[in-house]
């Protein structure tokens, strides 16, 4: 374990943000991550795993902790399911593309999301209508503040729409160390109804689709709408949907009848912050090098040499055009450090 000094964290965010941390360490265990915690010479510690959830505004005076804990564990197996233990540094692409190479279902329409294991329960991770928590166990997380593991069931982390305990009462309290995921053997249920999927399986003509069918067709989708990191810097989704109450929506569809929405309860409606950012008249347009995507109003692009500053500037100047135009409030997803 090797403290350095003054790195330049630009190939650690996939947002390509060049800012300096001026301590950096790189963790590759459990118990290394315990050790430099104790250190009490680096009060101001911060975790970048992925780095691919975050937008840096400003050069780091902090110990920038790099968790890089490796490792894919099976726990338990039988003919219907396999339980797994993945180590908070493994790469979330990489694990679901391991799993499909062993006919394991679950998280096939999770595929080509950006980030690590360890910062997938934290905000929830979801796409075409499938949840990380719907796979997920139990994770371990250890306790910044005593460096004791304490292990949080399903229900322990509360999970909500890109959201979970992690966001919430335990923000800065915990780092999480390993994930464990239940995960089925075939024959798969297939979730194939939400966005693109089935037309793109219709497409390639294929009528039985299998998990690896369906990971095909959510990298194709994935790959035509959202940029790839390393040739265009970006966090995914930059914003939320907002959820708003059936009053506040009432109104809104009465003065947008063309509005995407959908119903998630009784008396909340959530709209795509993407349709309100395009009608802002926001999708493609460029503020130096700091944009939005051309092909995904939600996605905020890096053109190069954008600062984060640049970046938090044209997200304000967007939350602010929507709340303008629509009276909602779109919140970003990422995590804003600096
Ligand atoms: N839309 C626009 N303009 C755009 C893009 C989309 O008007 O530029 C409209 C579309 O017409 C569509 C609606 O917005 O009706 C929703 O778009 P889409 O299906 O592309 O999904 P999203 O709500 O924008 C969410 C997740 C993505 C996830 C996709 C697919 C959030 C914040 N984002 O996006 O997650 O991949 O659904 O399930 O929930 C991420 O979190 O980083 C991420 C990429």
């Amino acid at each position: 374990m090797k403290i350095q000094k003054n790195i330049s964290l630009k190939t650690y965010n996939t947002f390509g943000i060049e800012a300096l941390a001026s301590h950096f360490v790189e963790i590759t265990t459990v118990q290394d991550l315990r050790e430099v915690l104790k250190k009490e010479d680096y009060p101001n510690k911060i975790v970048l795993s992925g780095g691919s959830n975050v937008l840096i505004t400003n050069d780091l005076n902090a110990l920038v902790i790099h968790l890089n804990i490796k490792g894919i564990t099976i726990l338990t197996e039988d003919a219907h399911s396999v339980s797994l233990k993945v180590m908070a540094g493994e790469n979330w692409h990489d694990l679901v593309i391991w799993t499909i190479s062993r006919d394991y279902g679950g998280l096939e329409n999770l595929s080509l999301i950006p980030g690590n294991v360890g910062t997938s329960p934290i905000q929830n991770i979801g796409a075409y209508g499938v949840e990380l928590k719907d796979s997920f166990v139990s994770c371990e997380a250890m306790d910044i503040g005593t460096q004791q593991l304490k292990t949080f069931s399903k229900s322990d982390c509360r999970f909500g729409y890109r959201d979970s305990i992690f966001k919430n009462a335990g923000k800065g309290k915990y780092i999480i160390t390993s994930v464990n995921l239940k995960l089925n053997k075939p024959p798969h249920k297939l979730y194939t109804s939400y966005g693109a999927i089935e037309s793109e399986l219709k497409e390639k003509k294929i009528k039985h689709p299998t998990i690896k069918d369906v990971s095909d067709a959510v990298i194709a989708i994935r790959r035509r709408k959202l940029p790839d990191p390393l040739k265009l810097g970006n966090s995914g989704s930059f914003f939320k949907n907002p959820v708003i109450t059936k009053d506040v929506f009432a109104t809104f569809l009465e003065n947008n009848p063309e509005a995407p929405f959908y119903q998630i309860s009784e008396s909340s409606y959530k709209i795509p912050a993407a349709w309100l950012i395009e009608q802002c008249g926001f999708k493609g347009k460029r503020f130096g090098d700091a944009g939005v995507h051309k092909n995904q109003a939600l996605v905020l692009v890096n053109h190069g040499d954008a600062s984060g500053q640049e970046l938090l500037q044209l997200a304000k100047k967007i939350q602010n055009a929507v709340l303008k135009q629509f009276g909602i409030v779109i919140k970003p997803e990422v995590n804003i450090i600096g």
